[in-house]
């Protein structure tokens, strides 16, 4: 066997995206050590483009745990969404009904803000790593096994392990079959997300209904735009000039109050298939799962990074009292207290992608009763209510 560099520490966490990072974080500012490895670059992480908005708990983690207060700088709150169908706009006031708000702040400023202050803590964080794998799981002293960016074979032993690794992690598959159970759900549709030079069509993101096919009018900065359409998830991205995407997207919102997308150049343009996923129990032996790995969500509910952030919150907090209170018994919680977040978000996710989504094969029924759905959500306190309190982050168990 050759010879890899030995290191030792608390909790090893595979997967430096937010989930791991911040779960880093937190673990340092109770005193607990971590080491964090991950096969992608960092460069490779800040150049994918990935969801925007963060519920207000999320805002207030990174900036009370002293990651950094960018967020309140370069982020927006939005203190509500407008829900467009049948050509015309409502707003569902989030302020007003919750007093809460949304922030948009793309999740790679959230990943260069945890990413800049691992560094600032000189933490032991490794990019670009190949060949990795875990081992001895279920054994007091489970291990990573990778080569780092300088080829070297290296080794980390921890008392903990945990798969932060994104919906296709390995992590996940280490634990048997047998005793883990898998949640599914497809959708026989994707999102054709692209960039935009322009400015602000809207206020706020705008949710739009419509008989071609959902739409989302999000943004980012006062001159990049970022929009979606609901396609099929075999939609040949080549196919679309930018011709063809605009007039998709404008036919999509037009209505009788005359509102127009403000076009630009588009400089990116993807599609993206998705799944409802969730994983159970989270943890075998002393493998620990958090974020994609573990769960995956459609993007409507905007809730992908914010669950992350919750798992990692929950999870830091059992590991402090097993790690510092010798409370072994407390690592039980984890599971089933993320689930209850977590299954929450995956009926929001669920509630608003079929309400807004067009399905194959749908009948006049079916959009008629959509419609009825979303006109009582935008006209009844009770219905705007749920989706204010859902969208902005639903208030932390004690
Ligand atoms: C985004 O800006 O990328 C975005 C915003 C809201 C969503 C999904 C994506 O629900």
């Amino acid at each position: 066997m050759p010879q890899r560099n030995l290191t030792t520490t608390t909790v090893g966490i595979v997967g430096g995206g937010p989930a791991g990072l911040m779960l880093s974080h937190l673990l340092s500012a109770a005193g607990i050590d971590s080491a964090v490895v991950d096969n992608r670059t960092r460069t490779e992480i800040e150049n994918t483009v990935r969801a925007g908005i963060l519920e207000a708990d999320s805002v207030r983690l990174l900036v009370d745990t002293g990651v950094s207060d960018r967020v309140l700088r370069d982020g927006h709150a939005h203190d509500g969404i407008e829900l467009r169908f049948g050509g015309v706009s409502h707003r569902v006031d989030f302020k007003g009904l919750v007093g809460e708000s949304a922030w948009l702040y793309p999740q790679t400023d959230v990943f260069i803000d945890l990413a800049n202050a691992r560094q600032r803590d000189a933490a032991d964080v490794r990019f670009g790593v190949t060949d990795t794998a875990v081992v001895d799981i279920t054994s007091d002293r489970p291990g990573i096994l990778f080569t780092d960016a300088d080829g070297a074979l290296q080794e980390i032993r921890c008392d903990y392990l945990v798969g932060a690794d994104g919906s296709r992690s390995m992590c996940r598959h280490e634990i048997p079959e047998a005793q883990r159970r898998q949640f599914f759900r497809e959708y026989p549709f994707a999102w054709f997300g692209i960039l935009c030079e322009a400015p602000h069509s809207a206020p706020e993101l705008v949710y739009n209904h419509s008989a071609r096919g959902f739409a989302l009018i999000s943004q980012r900065t006062e001159t990049m735009q970022r929009m979606y359409f609901q396609c099929d998830p075999d939609e040949d991205v080549g196919a679309w000039s930018e011709g063809r995407i605009w007039d998709e997207l404008q036919t999509r919102v037009a209505g009788e109050d005359g509102f127009t997308l403000k076009e630009g150049r588009i400089t990116d343009k993807t599609v993206l298939r998705f799944r409802s996923f969730v994983c159970e129990p989270m943890r075998y032996g002393n493998l620990f799962l958090a974020g994609d790995a573990a769960h995956t969500v459609p993007p409507t509910g905007a809730k992908g990074l914010n669950l992350a952030l919750a798992d990692v919150r929950v999870l830091a907090e059992v590991l402090e009292r097993a790690v510092l209170g010798h409370d072994r018994a407390a690592l039980d919680e984890y599971s089933p207290r993320a689930q209850q977040r977590i299954w929450r978000a995956q009926h929001f996710s669920y509630w608003m992608t079929s309400m807004l989504h067009r399905l194959p094969g749908a009948s006049d029924f079916d959009v008629r009763r959509q419609l009825g759905e979303l006109d009582l959500v935008v006209s009844s306190a009770a219905g705007s209510t749920y989706l204010a309190e859902a969208y902005t982050g639903w208030p932390r168990p004690r």
